[in-house]
C-alpha cells in the first residue's frame, strides 16, 4: 500500500484524488491549513493540519509518507505585484521539496497548469518558477499540467452558471476567443493516481480533454444547459482589459487583470498525456449536464456541435 500525502488536498482536485486513491486501497493523508469540511471520511484517509509556509510544520505532517502531491494553488492574489502568487506557488513548493528531502519522502508530484512559465501573468509565471524548483530537485518527480478542470464542484463552469442567473438579456464577455480543452476532474484524479503508481520518472505531462472550445462557446453551452436565451457579446481586447481593471476592485476578484493576462494564452495542448497514462478523456458533454442543467438541452448542443463539425 502506498501512502500519499496531498498538500492542498482539501480542494476540488484534492477531493477527487483522495477518493480515487482511497478507492484503490491506498493510504491518503490530506494536509491543509483548515479542517477539510467537504470530505467524506474514509477508513484509509487522514486529515492533518499544517502550515505550508513552515518547513517544520510540514515535516511532522508528511513523515512516513511514500509520495507527496503538491496541489496548493490560487487563481487570484490579494495584491497586484505577484508576491501572493509566488508565496502560494513558489514558496510552498520550495518548502515541500525541502521537507521531502529532510524526512526521506523520495517521490514528488507537482500540480502545475498548461502554459506554466509562459506569458506575462503572475499566475503562470509563478507556476513556471515552481516547476523549475521541482525539475532541479533530486527527488523522483513528475509535473502534471491540466487545462481548465470541470466537474460537479468546479469553480469555472459553475461561476459562469451563477453569472448567467444574474444576467437579464446580454452577457458581455472578456477574452471570449481564448481557447480551452476542459479536462474532467475524474480523469485528472486517475492520471495522478496512475503517476503515483508508476513513479514520476522526471515527466512533464499535459492533461487535456477531447474537445477544444472558445470561452464564448463554453459560456453559450452553460446558457443552453440552463435553458436561458442570453446573447453573449465578446468584448474587444482593450475593453476586456478595462473590465478586468474594474473587476480587480470587486471583493474576491471574480475577474482580474492577472486572469486577463493568463487568458492571452490558449490553454490547449497537442501532447495530451491522458491516453499514455491509460485514461480515456471524458467529453464535457458527458458530465456537465448532470450538474449544470437538463439532458435534452445538452443533446441539442451536441447536435449543433456535430452539425458545425466540432
Ligand atoms: N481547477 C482548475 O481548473 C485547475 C486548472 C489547472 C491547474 N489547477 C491547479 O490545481 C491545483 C488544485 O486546484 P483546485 O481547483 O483543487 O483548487 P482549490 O479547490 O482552490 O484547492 C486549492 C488548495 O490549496 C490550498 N490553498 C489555497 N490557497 C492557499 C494559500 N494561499 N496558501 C496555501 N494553501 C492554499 C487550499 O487548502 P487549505 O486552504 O485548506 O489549506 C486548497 O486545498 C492548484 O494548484 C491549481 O492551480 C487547477
Amino acid at each position: 500500500m502506498t501512502h500519499t500525502v496531498l498538500l492542498g488536498g482539501s480542494g476540488f482536485v484534492g477531493d477527487a484524488l483522495a477518493n480515487e486513491l482511497a478507492t484503490r486501497g491506498e493510504q491518503v493523508t490530506i494536509v491543509c491549513r483548515n479542517p477539510a469540511t467537504r470530505r467524506t471520511a474514509r477508513p484509509n484517509m487522514t486529515v492533518r493540519i499544517a502550515d505550508p509556509y513552515r518547513v517544520d510544520s510540514l515535516l511532522e505532517a508528511i513523515e512516513g509518507a511514500d509520495v507527496l502531491v503538491n496541489l496548493v494553488g490560487i487563481l487570484n492574489e490579494k495584491g497586484f505585484n505577484g508576491s501572493g502568487f509566488r508565496k502560494a506557488h513558489v514558496e510552498v513548493t520550495a518548502n515541500a521539496l525541502e521537507a521531502c528531502g529532510k524526512v526521506g519522502v523520495n517521490r514528488y508530484v507537482q500540480m502545475s497548469a498548461l502554459r506554466a512559465g509562459e506569458g506575462t501573468s503572475h499566475y503562470l509565471k509563478s507556476k513556471g518558477e515552481a516547476e523549475a524548483l521541482v525539475r532541479d530537485s533530486a527527488l523522483d518527480w513528475a509535473i502534471l499540467r491540466p487545462s481548465v478542470i470541470f466537474g460537479p464542484a468546479d469553480s469555472f463552469l459553475n461561476r459562469f452558471a451563477s453569472l448567467i442567473a444574474l444576467t437579464p438579456l446580454v452577457m458581455p464577455l472578456a477574452c471570449a476567443g481564448s481557447r480551452f480543452q476542459p479536462v474532467y476532474v475524474g480523469d485528472v484524479a486517475d492520471a495522478f493516481a496512475n503517476v503515483i503508481e508508476q513513479g514520476g520518472g522526471g515527466r512533464v505531462l499535459d492533461l487535456v480533454g477531447p474537445g477544444t472550445y472558445t470561452l464564448k462557446q463554453l459560456v453559450e453551452y452553460v446558457i443552453a444547459l440552463k435553458g436561458r436565451r442570453l446573447k453573449v457579446i465578446g468584448l474587444p481586447g482593450f475593453v476586456s482589459y478595462l473590465q478586468a481593471l474594474a473587476m480587480n476592485l470587486v471583493p474576491g476578484k471574480p475577474f482580474s487583470t492577472d486572469n486577463y493576462r493568463s487568458l492571452q494564452l490558449d490553454s490547449v495542448s497537442e501532447n495530451n498525456a491522458l491516453e499514455s497514462l491509460g485514461v480515456t478523456p471524458t467529453p464535457l458533454e458527458a458530465i456537465a449536464p448532470s450538474y449544470l442543467g437538463r439532458q435534452q438541452r445538452a443533446h441539442r448542443f451536441d447536435d449543433a456541435r456535430s452539425r458545425a463539425g466540432r
